[in-house]
């Protein structure tokens, strides 16, 4: 058994990270048996339940859509706020149901709520009937860890506080046969006070670039239209190789292979520099939306959320991506009810808000997470003030995204088809400024990119028609 360890996790020393290839010689545990898999969380989350669906196949498990009639049923989890950890606590308790009638049913847990501890040891004590877990730095080891689960009939709990090695070469199951997503750097070592992430996941540690480009040609010879390049904080790549490349150039020679559409998430802006957004702008595949989290209005609430930039600092990078990146569509993140807002500093908010008119924004209300520099700070503003808050803070950020839909409205925009919408005689696909439009054309264009005109907005998505 390998617990998680915080005082592990929190550390970062300067070993030198190497490079592992896949391998697997488990065969066969799983044959003429089904799996399915529950995702929280980000795209980081959704990637990584990509691999472990390719994992679980190879072991001869076969998808099926239906958790209740599932052999393997695995939790990949999320530990960003406190609903995604009662949601997957939720999911136990139906779980452990199920289990009381169907004994035989393999349940697991995996992601970033395996990385903590107090979530482990209460597995530990109240829902030993799991039969395994494992971290986000040991997806590799999934045939291993479910073989000693099965072969013991015990509960097999393999988490590494430490990051390991980067590991190539893994299986994966694509959700989509146009968009895929490619991880370019893992971890975080930014630490901001009120997030859990450098703690589930770890070290920054950057993928070559001969890799990443290596798995972007793979992607168009299998006929890939998109890729969304993933980091948690994308920007920091390349700084812990030494190799004398950045996000800058990495992005240049990704625009080089030539696949139709290049995305990016998610950018701090302290590493965001100017000679990222002229590559941008100058390489008509690489997209311009930008997802530029800013979290706060307030300067007394960026510096105790350890955000690295002022207001003023974020307003500066905001305009010069709107000025030297034509039509581009910026959105953000948006804390409300840090420890220690008042009044005024939601207001700094706000105002931030009008002067940027997000295209797009995430807003959440804070959420205290275990062993977080924030969680030591005192918060006064109770619950009900927080979610005035919140509810106002959508109303403006909603006003926005409406507005900026209108102005598209009569124009031409360069659609990625994705497949027939939930309307059924439409399709649905996204602009090249990640917009959802849903439009009146035709099934033989599902994977193209086409010009589609826009004919109504709403807050969400777009309405329109194919030009023919
Ligand atoms: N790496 C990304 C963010 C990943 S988490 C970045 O730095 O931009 C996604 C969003 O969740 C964050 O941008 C933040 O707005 C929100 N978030 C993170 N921790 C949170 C917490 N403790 N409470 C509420 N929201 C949080
Ligand atoms: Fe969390 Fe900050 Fe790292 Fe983003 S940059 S993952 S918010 S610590
Ligand atoms: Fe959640 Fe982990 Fe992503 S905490 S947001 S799944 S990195």
């Amino acid at each position: 058994m390998n617990l998680p360890d915080y005082i592990e996790a929190r550390k970062r020393t300067k070993a030198k990270v190497e490079i592992e290839h896949y391998s697997n010689e488990i065969k066969n545990i799983g044959n003429g048996k089904t799996y399915h898999i529950k995702t929280y969380g980000c795209q980081m989350n959704e990637h990584d339940s990509e691999n472990i669906k390719a994992i679980l196949e190879e072991l001869g498990f076969t998808y099926n859509d239906n958790y209740l009639t599932s052999d393997l049923i695995l939790l990949n989890t999320c530990s960003i706020r406190e609903n995604a950890h009662n949601k997957a606590f939720g999911m136990l308790g139906r779980l452990k149901h199920l289990k009381s009638t169907r004994p035989n049913l393999i349940v697991g847990l995996c992601g970033c709520m395996a990385q903590e501890e107090g979530v482990v040891k209460e597995l530990l004590d109240k829902y030993k009937w799991v039969n395994f877990v494992f971290g986000t730095h040991n997806l590799h080891r999934l045939p291993y860890i479910l073989k000693k689960a099965l072969d013991n009939n015990v509960s097999e709990i393999e988490v590494f506080s430490k990051e390991g090695n980067i590991i190539e070469g893994m299986p994966v199951k694509r959700d989509s046969k146009y968009k895929a997503y490619v991880n370019i750097i893992y971890g975080c070592d930014k630490f901001c006070t009120y997030c859990i992430v450098p703690f589930t996941r770890g070290g920054q540690r950057s993928r070559l670039k001969e890799d990443i480009i290596a798995e972007v040609n793979e992607l168009i010879k299998e006929g890939y239209m998109e890729v969304t390049l993933l980091g948690q904080n994308v920007n920091a790549y390349g700084k812990d190789l030494n190799l004398g490349y950045g996000m800058e150039e990495l992005l240049e020679e990704v625009s080089k292979t030539n696949i139709p559409r290049i995305r990016f998430v998610t950018s701090h802006p302290w590493d965001f520099t100017d000679g990222m957004i002229d590559c941008i702008a100058r390489h008509e595949n690489i997209m311009p939306a930008i997802h530029l989290p800013v979290q706060s209005g307030s300067n007394k609430i960026l510096k105790l959320m350890g955000r690295r930039y002022s207001r003023e600092d974020y307003l500066t990078l905001f305009s010069k991506m709107k000025e030297r990146i034509p039509n581009v569509s910026i959105s953000t993140d948006i804390i409300v009810g840090f420890p220690g807002e008042d009044e005024q500093d939601f207001k700094d908010t706000l105002d931030l808000v009008e002067k940027c008119k997000f295209d797009n924004a995430f807003t959440f209300i804070y959420s205290k997470r275990e062993n977080t520099a924030a969680a030591k700070l005192k918060d006064n503003t109770s619950l009900e003030d927080k979610e005035k808050r919140l509810y106002e803070l959508n109303k403006v950020v909603n006003k926005y995204f409406l507005e900026n839909n209108q102005k598209l409205i009569g124009q031409i925009v360069p659609v990625l088809v994705e497949g027939i919408s939930d309307k059924k005689n439409e399709l649905y696909g996204y602009t090249d400024t990640n917009k959802l439009i849903n439009f009146k054309g035709s099934v033989s264009n599902i994977g193209k990119i086409v010009p589609v005109k826009v004919t109504a907005a709403k807050t969400w998505s777009l309405d329109g028609e194919q030009d023919e």
